[in-house]
């Protein structure tokens, strides 16, 4: 297994192009699924996942080519609806191939997620919705059995979900009637796969507000040609980055308005940002860290997936703030491997206190899934002396040539092959 090696303290200096958001591509791949037709994908990042979900669109039978951040998908062949264990159990976006099934094929098999390194996932409202849209529904040997057609129907969500509204979507798009979300997730990401959708040629309106209406069509296009959104938690986890080393870093190819939050807070801690024009920013350090407390909530909020991140950041931060995750609440496995880098961090149920100190110390650390390899990424960059990230294969999963990336902002990021 790879390994990095960070040498610190260093300063992250330069410019960066933030990549295609995973968290929109995804999606996006899967629904290529729902209409036999020819697309093109624009800014799509070469990840783990979404090799992973090129292996899951090719056994539906769909022809694949991806070079350059181009992903071309012909879906006119496809016949198969299983989405195997293998394959759900590496990547649980897998689980948005249900939608698509459903909506193409009338039926589905798709493996159930298990829970992941940091607790159960759910499933539940998925389910609950597409029996609401007249799926029967059956678990056997650890697969769902969905079988449609979908039809129209009112969904209200109890608590916003991304995934559960991506995949009600998905299947919305085609089945008879109109489908009303009440409670939709609001993330661009989701903006983005509803844009994506309407580019194939579906009606949803309500996009951005708490109601999302799909009035479903029987007949879409047979060709596709769509630029995915800039990846706004990688652009925040390099500010991110620039902050807690003292550095100065311009992002090209971001979308400001989708970092509101996190600039925001970014701000209240200290650190300067500057607007460019409508798709750069620029973040100098002051040097200074405050410390600024922090809950995780849908979009708008301060998103989860930089939860740990920010406790990276705080972690050397001039005084004591909370961190409150509120949407995956044992999300917290990175705070051990931070206690070895010197953070001093109480957890009392899915609080964190994070008590600030003035340096960190190299230490081996070890990955525990994306977005905590990313805070370890940050805070091995001021923790003094060599420090060693084990299992970084997490981070090749979300993060596109992370290595390359620092490399060319003056880090010295060594990956050891193993
Ligand atoms: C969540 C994050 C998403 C992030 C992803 C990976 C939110 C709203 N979602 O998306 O931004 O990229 O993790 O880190 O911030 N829930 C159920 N039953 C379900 C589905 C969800 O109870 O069937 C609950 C979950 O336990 C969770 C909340 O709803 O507390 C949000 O879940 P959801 O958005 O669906 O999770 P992901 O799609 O994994």
């Amino acid at each position: 297994m790879d390994k990095f090696l960070i040498n610190g303290p260093q300063k992250v200096a330069g410019k960066v192009s933030i990549s295609g958001a995973k968290n929109a591509v995804l999606p996006i791949m899967a629904s290529t699924i729902i209409q036999p037709a020819e697309y093109t994908i624009r800014n799509v990042p070469i990840l783990r996942d979404t090799l992973t979900m090129i292996k899951m669109l090719e056994l539906s039978g769909a022809i694949v080519d991806f070079k350059s951040n181009i992903l071309r998908v012909d879906t006119r062949e496809c016949s198969n609806y299983v989405a195997p264990y293998e394959l759900v159990k590496t990547m649980r976006a897998s689980f948005y191939m249900l939608g698509p099934f459903l909506s193409r094929f009338g039926k589905a098999v798709v493996s159930l997620p298990g829970g992941c390194a940091w607790g159960p996932r759910p499933v539940d409202y998925h389910i609950k919705a597409f029996e609401k849209m007249g799926a029967t529904i059956n678990l056997d040997g650890g697969n769902i059995n969905a079988q449609g057609p979908l039809i129209g129907s009112e969904i209200n969500f109890e608590q916003v979900s991304v995934g559960a509204t991506g995949n009600v979507v998905m299947g919305a798009v085609k089945a008879k009637g109109e489908t009303i979300i009440l409670n939709p997730s609001l993330e661009p990401e989701i903006e983005d796969l509803c844009n994506f959708l309407k580019a194939m040629g579906a009606k949803i309106s309500g996009l951005g507000t708490k109601q999302l209406i799909i009035n479903g069509v029987s007949k879409m296009k047979s060709k596709v040609d769509y630029t995915i959104i800039p990846d706004r938690i990688e652009a925040g986890t390099f500010m991110m980055a620039a902050a807690i080393s003292g550095g100065e870093l311009e992002l090209n190819g971001v979308n400001p308005s989708h970092l509101s939050i996190i600039i925001n807070k970014l701000e209240e801690s200290g650190t300067i940002i500057d607007y460019i024009d409508n798709s750069t920013l620029k973040v100098v350090s002051t040097g200074k860290i405050h410390p600024v407390d922090m809950v995780t909530a849908p979009y708008p909020g301060f998103p989860t997936d930089l939860q740990a991140q920010w406790m990276a950041l705080m972690s050397l931060s001039d005084g004591v703030c909370t961190i409150i995750d509120e949407i995956y609440k044992d999300r917290f496995t990175h705070i051990s491997e931070l206690i070895r880098l010197g953070a001093k961090i109480k957890l009392n149920d899915n609080i964190a206190t994070v008590y600030g100190v003035s340096r960190l110390t190299a230490a081996p650390v070890m990955s525990t899934d994306i977005r905590a390899s990313a805070s370890l990424i940050i805070a091995c960059l001021s923790a003094t002396g060599i420090s060693e990230i084990s299992r970084i294969y997490h981070i090749d999963r979300g993060y596109e040539k992370i290595e390359e990336k620092l490399n060319s902002l003056n880090i010295k990021i060594e990956r050891i092959a193993k």
